[in-house]
C-alpha cells in the first residue's frame, strides 16, 4: 500500500490546482448574440429617438446586452441633423454618440450624402459652388466634431437606380458624378482614421451590383480613400438568394474593402411590388392580402423566418473574413420601418425581437448556428 500516500497526494494538488483555476476564470459571459459572434463580425442595430434617449430601461439594457455597434436610424440624416443652412442640430446625436462610447461599442454615422430625408433648403441648391460649399459645411462639421468617435460613416447613401445607373439627385444635379469623389475626399479629410463606405440597397441585384462595383472602381481610381461597402439587407423570405446574397459579397470583397450587412431585416409580408399587372395604390392599404398577420406570426412562418434567418448567417460566417459588420434595422418588431413601408399600417415581423422585445425562434437558430460551428471547430 506504499503508493497510496503519493495518490492521496497527487489529487489534492489536482483537486486545489483546479479549484484555483476556476476561481481564476472570468464570469462566464451572457448569452447573446453579440458575445456569440464577437470574434466573427459585430452585431448591430439601428436606433430610434428614443432608444438613443434610453426612455425606457429594459430596452435600453436589451441593447446594451445584445448588440456591439450601433446606427442611428434617422437622427444623423440631413433633415435633422442640418435642418437649415447654418443650423445644426446635435442634441440626439450627440447623446448617440455619448451611449456608443459608454458601452463601448462600434459606432456608425448614417449618413452625409442621401437624396432622402433632405433638410427642405438643400433642394434649392442647383449652383455647381453653392453646392461644393454646403457639401463642405456638412461633412466638415459633422464628421468633425465626431472625429475619433464616430467609428465608421455611410458618406454616401443610395446614389444608384436598380439599373445601375446613377440616380438623379440634387447632388448629381449640381456637380455630375464628381459630387461621389468630393464627398469621400471630404470625410476622409475632416477624419483620417474614420472607415468611410457606400451604402445601398438591392446590392444583389446583377444590373445594380455592376453599377456598385463600377462606382467603386471609378472612387479607388481618382485616388479618394473608399473602405468599405454596405448593402443594405432589407431582404424578404424567399428572396435574394444564398447564392445572389454569396457572390455579392465575394464580388465586392474583391474590390480589396470591407464588406458590411448595414440594415438588416426580413420582411414576412407580401410586396406590392411581387404583384404582377397591379398598380401599386392605396387601394391595397388595410387589406386581408397585404396584411395577412395583424394578430400575430403563424408557427410556419415563424419557422420559416427562422430557417432564412439561419441560411443567411451560415453564409455571413462562412465569408467572416470579408464582413465587418451585420447591423439590424431596429431593435424589435414593433419598432420596425417595414411596419409602414411600403404600405403604412401593417403588422411586420422582420426582426429577432418581437414586440414584447423577446427573442424569436431566428434568435435561438442563429445561436445554434454559432454553437455548431464552435463544435465542429
Ligand atoms: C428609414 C427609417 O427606418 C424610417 O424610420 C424613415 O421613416 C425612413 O428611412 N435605407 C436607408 C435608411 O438608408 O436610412 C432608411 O431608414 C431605410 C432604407
Amino acid at each position: 500500500m506504499k503508493f497510496i500516500k503519493p495518490l492521496f497526494y497527487l489529487l489534492t494538488t489536482v483537486l486545489i490546482l483546479s479549484s484555483c483555476c476556476q476561481n481564476a476564470q472570468e464570469p462566464k459571459e451572457a448569452l447573446s448574440i453579440k458575445n456569440a459572434f464577437k470574434e466573427n463580425f459585430y452585431i448591430g442595430a439601428a436606433l430610434s429617438a428614443s432608444q438613443i434617449e434610453e426612455s425606457d430601461t429594459l430596452v435600453s439594457s436589451l441593447i446594451k446586452k445584445e448588440f456591439n455597434s450601433i446606427t442611428a436610424e434617422n437622427m444623423m440624416k440631413s433633415m435633422h441633423i442640418h435642418p437649415s443652412k447654418d443650423t445644426f442640430n446635435f442634441e440626439l446625436p450627440d447623446k448617440f454618440v455619448a451611449l456608443g462610447e459608454k458601452n463601448n461599442m462600434f459606432i456608425h454615422g448614417h449618413t452625409l450624402i442621401w437624396h432622402s430625408q433632405l433638410a427642405p433648403f438643400m433642394t434649392q441648391i442647383i449652383d455647381s459652388t453653392e453646392m461644393v460649399s454646403f457639401m463642405q459645411n456638412h461633412i466638415n462639421t459633422i464628421v468633425g466634431r465626431y472625429k475619433g468617435k464616430i467609428n465608421s460613416w455611410d458618406v454616401v447613401n443610395e446614389a444608384l437606380n436598380d439599373d445601375g445607373t446613377l440616380r438623379n439627385s440634387v447632388f448629381l444635379d449640381a456637380l455630375g458624378e464628381e459630387f461621389l469623389a468630393l464627398a469621400f475626399k471630404l470625410a476622409a479629410d475632416a477624419d483620417p482614421e474614420a472607415e468611410l463606405f457606400y451604402n445601398d440597397y438591392s446590392m444583389t441585384n446583377p444590373a445594380k451590383r455592376e453599377g456598385a462595383i463600377k462606382l467603386i472602381k471609378k472612387l479607388q481610381e481618382s485616388g479618394v480613400k473608399v473602405d468599405g461597402i454596405g448593402m443594405q439587407g432589407h431582404w424578404n423570405l424567399e428572396t435574394p438568394s444564398i447564392e445572389e446574397i454569396e457572390k455579392s459579397i465575394l464580388d465586392y470583397a474583391s474590390l480589396g474593402v470591407k464588406v458590411a450587412i448595414t440594415e438588416l431585416d426580413i420582411t414576412v409580408i407580401p410586396s406590392p411590388w411581387n404583384l404582377q399587372g397591379a398598380d401599386v395604390n392605396q387601394n391595397f392599404e388595410g387589406s386581408e392580402f397585404m396584411n395577412p398577420y395583424p394578430e400575430s406570426l403563424p408557427d410556419s412562418i415563424q419557422t420559416k423566418l427562422a430557417k432564412r434567418y439561419a441560411d443567411i448567417f451560415k453564409l455571413f460566417l462562412k465569408h467572416q473574413d470579408k464582413i465587418s459588420r451585420v447591423t439590424f434595422w431596429g431593435v424589435n418588431d414593433g419598432q420596425s420601418w417595414k411596419n409602414d413601408w411600403p404600405i403604412k399600417g401593417r403588422t411586420n415581423y422582420p426582426l429577432l425581437f418581437d414586440r414584447e422585445f423577446k427573442p424569436k425562434k431566428a434568435y435561438y437558430n442563429i445561436l445554434a448556428l454559432k454553437e455548431e460551428k464552435n463544435k465542429s471547430e
